[in-house]
């Protein structure tokens, strides 16, 4: 039996150190609390590291996907189609347009939305796909381009997970439009914040206005030297934009991305290794074949047919363990929100709801060390064992 560790170990944190701190302090320093230069210096650095032509910095991908929509000129009649499996503000950001959410449901190996399922719900009202990489893993993009392109649809990634996860040989960001997120859980994080990439000049001008209250271009800058006064409001925005405190944190995690993945790796392939061939647990997909996952998340899944335990119980043993997890996610159809405004039921999209019965989020971030690791596998050995049928 393992000895149980007495520090609780978080499913996530954020990764930091004295650069950070010294970073943040630098831009209290430099007055610039809210957006300034370092926000655009910010958006430069992030659209080179996931080749995008355009890029605008905001609050959160949520404000980011939401922008999107909007200057897309999405609305009430419109119909948008996304995927159950997901955080619900991937679908919210539909209904804030005024827009309906409809759901097509995922592939059983990996929890992506299925571009067969697609294909199906697309009406003559659909205006727009979101496909969400689950997990950092990617969609199946070519798939998804091609129904988008033969419908004249916007195509747009909720990339919140997907910092880092490449498909086709590019970075996600580097085609079309996609919102990241730098939420403190995120590969890159900023406590809050997002980013939209796009290819499309337009789209991104219209988001740097709607991301600032609607507001003539350069109105940010409009108590420095030189600046002018005088600015216009086009359009009702929103107050989405990101500060210079939040944009010196993202500068700064940059500059250690490629460590910070390097060691996300590291532990996949160690839970991946030791984790093998354990009866009652399902490990995730690690190789695809036109992409490269980011892994946000490790995903398990437990197998009740194997066990005498469910999910919701190995959790509990895994917290007696003091080991923290999480789900990812509630198929957003089975919240009431969703079920009293859009008629969603149980049963309708029975390969997400299969997911979610199974699914658990694992200890995975660059600061925690390969004991952990070795730690958390040993523990899941020990329920495994405790409840074989
Ligand atoms: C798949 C997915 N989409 C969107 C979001 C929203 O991101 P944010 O909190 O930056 O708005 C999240 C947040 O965790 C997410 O997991």
């Amino acid at each position: 039996m393992l000895k149980k560790r007495e520090k609780f170990l978080p499913y996530a944190l954020p990764y930091w150190d004295n650069q950070e701190i010294e970073a943040v302090e630098a831009a209290i320093r430099s007055n610039w609390w809210s957006r300034g230069p370092k926000t655009g210096a910010f958006e430069e650095a992030f659209g080179k590291a996931v080749e995008a032509q355009f890029t605008v910095a905001t609050n959160s991908c949520t404000a980011a996907m939401h922008t999107a929509l909007a200057v897309k000129g999405i609305g009430p009649g419109d119909e948008v189609i996304t995927t159950p499996m997901t955080f619900c503000s991937t679908a919210n950001v539909i209904c804030h347009v005024g827009a309906k959410p409809v759901f097509a449901d995922v592939l059983p190996q990996t929890g992506c939305i299925d571009p067969a399922a697609i294909a199906r719900a697309i009406t003559p009202k659909t205006k727009a796909i979101i496909p969400v990489h689950y997990a950092g893993q990617p969609c199946e993009m070519s798939a998804i381009e091609q129904l988008a392109a033969e419908h004249d649809l916007f195509l747009m990634e909720d990339a919140a997970h997907a910092f880092c996860t490449s498909y086709n040989g590019h970075p996600v960001g580097a085609k079309h439009t996609a919102a990241f997120s730098f939420y403190a859980t995120k590969n890159l994080a900023t406590g809050e914040g997002g980013m939209l990439a796009t290819d499309d000049e337009e789209l991104a001008e219209r988001a740097r206005v709607f991301v600032s209250h609607g507001m003539s271009r350069g109105a940010w800058n409009r108590y420095a030297k030189g600046g002018t006064w005088h600015y216009d409001v086009k359009v009702a925005g929103y107050k989405y934009n990101m500060t210079d405190l939040q944009a010196a944190l993202g500068l700064s995690q940059l500059k250690k991305i490629d460590y910070m993945q390097a060691k996300r790796k590291e532990y996949v392939h160690l839970y991946q290794a030791l984790l093998k061939g354990i009866k009652g647990i399902r490990t995730p997909v690690e190789e695809f074949a036109q992409g490269t996952p980011s892994w946000h998340l490790y995903l398990l899944r437990v197998k009740e047919n194997e066990l005498d335990i469910g999910r919701d119980t190995f959790i509990e043993e895994l917290n007696a363990y003091n080991i923290g997890t999480s789900v990812h996610f509630i198929p957003v159809h089975l919240h009431p929100f969703y079920q009293e405004h859009y008629g969603t039921r149980e049963g309708d999209f029975p390969v997400a709801e299969q997911i979610y019965q199974e699914v658990m989020s694992l200890p995975l971030y660059p600061s925690m060390t390969e004991e952990d690791v070795r730690y958390v596998a040993g523990a899941i050995r020990e329920i495994c064992t405790r409840h074989a049928r």
